[in-house]
């Protein structure tokens, strides 16, 4: 990738899944990483083990809806490597009680608007000013749920769909200034957490309604993070990207 080798960036859920693999591509492609996550012990052994193969890397404890703990991991990040060229705002959850817009408790709505609209809109609060010296990218994590029109966790799409907003909001705003923010909408990717829960008979059934034959890895989505940082984006700005094999075909 050009202009990637030797940037500086945030994965905000990068312990396991998707954000520990892509951690893993970046620090291969020469960037300088930290991974924050709630997960403090499973992230520093995600970092250990990046580490272990010549990364540049450090874990730090976040809580990706608390305002000063997404302040105080970009000043660190900042303070360790020298400055901010793209945060990674990834982390998401509270999808457990996530059940229908008739059965959900209010608890579980305010949680998932918590961790899946407020984190991304605090990442962006400290990242964006912490980039404009000299401009960055923002990269938001959302899904192909938030297009997919599900029976179940309503909670999740809508706050998917809000992330989209706060893109184009923010490549509208700082565009002009140096500042990208697009959007990655997975489909269903074999994390271990995903792939615990398949059965063969699962697995058969994706594959033959999906035009790429096969299943989404994590890997696919670090690619296209890893493009997104990269100078080879420079001119894509306020887009949604579909990764899913052709599962769901959009403009
Ligand atoms: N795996 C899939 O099939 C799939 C599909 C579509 C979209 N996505 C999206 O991709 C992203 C990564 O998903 P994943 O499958 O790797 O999930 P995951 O649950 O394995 O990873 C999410 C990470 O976010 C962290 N996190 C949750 N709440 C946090 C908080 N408040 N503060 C800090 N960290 C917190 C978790 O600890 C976890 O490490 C998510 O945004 C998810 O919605 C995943």
């Amino acid at each position: 990738m050009r202009g990637l080798s030797g940037k500086i960036g945030i994965i905000a859920g990068g312990a396991r899944g998707i954000g520990a693999a892509t951690a893993e591509r970046l620090c291969q492609e020469g960037v300088k990483v930290v991974i924050g996550d709630i997960l403090e012990d499973e992230a520093e052994a995600t970092a250990e083990r990046i580490r272990s193969q010549g990364g540049e890397i450090t874990a730090l404890f976040l809580n990706g809806t608390d305002a000063a703990s997404q302040e105080a991991i970009i000043a660190k990040t900042v303070e360790t490597y020298g400055g901010l060229d793209f945060y990674h705002s990834n982390l998401a959850g509270g999808t457990t009680e996530d059940t229908n817009a008739v059965d959900i408790s209010e608890e579980a709505l305010d949680n998932s608007l918590a961790i899946n609209i407020k984190s991304h809109v605090l990442a962006t609060r400290y990242a964006v000013p912490a980039m404009m010296e000299r401009g960055g990218s923002m990269i938001y994590t959302s899904s192909g749920s938030a297009s997919a029109g599900e029976n179940q966790r309503p909670a999740y799409a809508m706050t998917k769909n809000a992330i989209h907003a706060l893109s184009r909001h923010v490549a509208r705003k700082w565009g002009q200034k140096g500042i990208r923010a697009n959007v990655i909408c997975p489909g269903l990717i074999m994390t271990e957490a995903v792939a615990i829960h398949m059965t063969d008979k699962h697995i058969e059934g994706i594959k033959r309604h999906t035009p790429s034959t096969r299943l989404g890895q994590p890997e696919d989505i670090a690619g296209l993070v890893a493009f997104l940082a990269s100078d080879d984006a420079q001119f894509v700005n306020g887009q949604a990207w579909h990764v899913n094999g052709g599962v769901i075909m959009r403009d």
